[in-house]
């Protein structure tokens, strides 16, 4: 069974003191609930790595963005190897605040799912359409090119260590969440659109993330969907309560 995961991704909040206080408690949590069929992940500010994953033994830490480049003369810049020896396992790339608000094209994506890969993270791959592209009808073919554009370069063996995160930039932040129906239905597309590039095997064992207003009260419906593997939580992931029911919820399908 491929794997499934709710992921936080706790965007620029949270001081680093707060911050530790969250990843404590919801570690803490998930380690009395012991979930057998989840993989529960917080998406910390670059700040936070280090600290969160020197105290979580029932989570994995994320980084939300990494550089495009090794290393070098980049002020500013956090590189792949700098996360992963922080002792992270993830990285969230291609995020729409990243795509929209700095600019992140898919050849910017590309240099950053290469740097990520070789320095041994797995990545949480973010790809939705704008409400324009859906009233236009276009929300297929968005984030069809927006998976050939970003991923599908990759070998097989490289394409394993994707989970793809399907967030509709209309239902981020917004309250208003996809239905199930809509989530499934682009879903099942992701699949099979990856089916076609890496095969039907591939295809099945690919955990597909649906990220925009999932919270506490929309998390069982929406994942009860067949294609829906988990989630990638934004607001609801700032408060311990809120995640540990979408914990709950995914753990209990
Ligand atoms: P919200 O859950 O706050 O809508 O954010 C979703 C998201 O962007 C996760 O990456």
């Amino acid at each position: 069974m491929r794997k499934r995961i709710v992921a936080g991704n706790w965007k620029m909040n949270k001081t680093l003191q707060e911050g530790i206080e969250l990843a404590k408690e919801v570690n803490n949590r998930v380690k009395a609930l012991a979930p057998q069929h989840t993989q529960v992940i917080v998406g910390t500010p670059f700040i936070h790595l280090a600290e969160v994953n020197k105290l979580a033994d029932a989570i994995a830490v994320s980084a939300q963005n990494c550089a495009t480049e090794a290393s070098g003369a980049y002020t500013g810049e956090v590189s792949a190897a700098m996360i992963a020896s922080a002792g992270c396992r993830y990285v969230i790339l291609g995020h729409s605040e990243r795509r929209s608000y700095y600019g992140e094209t898919d050849e910017i994506l590309v240099k950053k799912v290469a740097r990520a890969l070789e320095n041994g993270l797995d990545i949480i791959f973010c790809v939705g359409e704008v409400l324009a592209d859906r009233e236009a009808g276009k929300h297929f073919d968005i984030v069809k090119s927006q998976l050939e554009n970003g991923l599908f370069h990759l070998d097989a063996a490289s394409f394993a260590r994707i989970v793809v995160a399907y967030e509709p930039v209309w239902a981020i932040g917004t309250g208003k969440t996809a239905t199930s129906t809509q989530a499934e239905e682009m879903h099942a597309f992701i699949r099979q659109t990856i089916a076609g590039r890496y095969g039907k095997e591939a295809a099945t064992a690919t955990t597909i993330l649906y990220g925009g207003s999932c919270n506490a009260k929309n998390a069982d419906e929406l994942f009860s969907q067949p294609d829906v593997d988990g989630g990638l939580i934004g607001g609801a992931s700032l408060k311990a309560d809120d995640f540990l029911a979408i914990i709950n919820a995914r753990e209990n399908h």
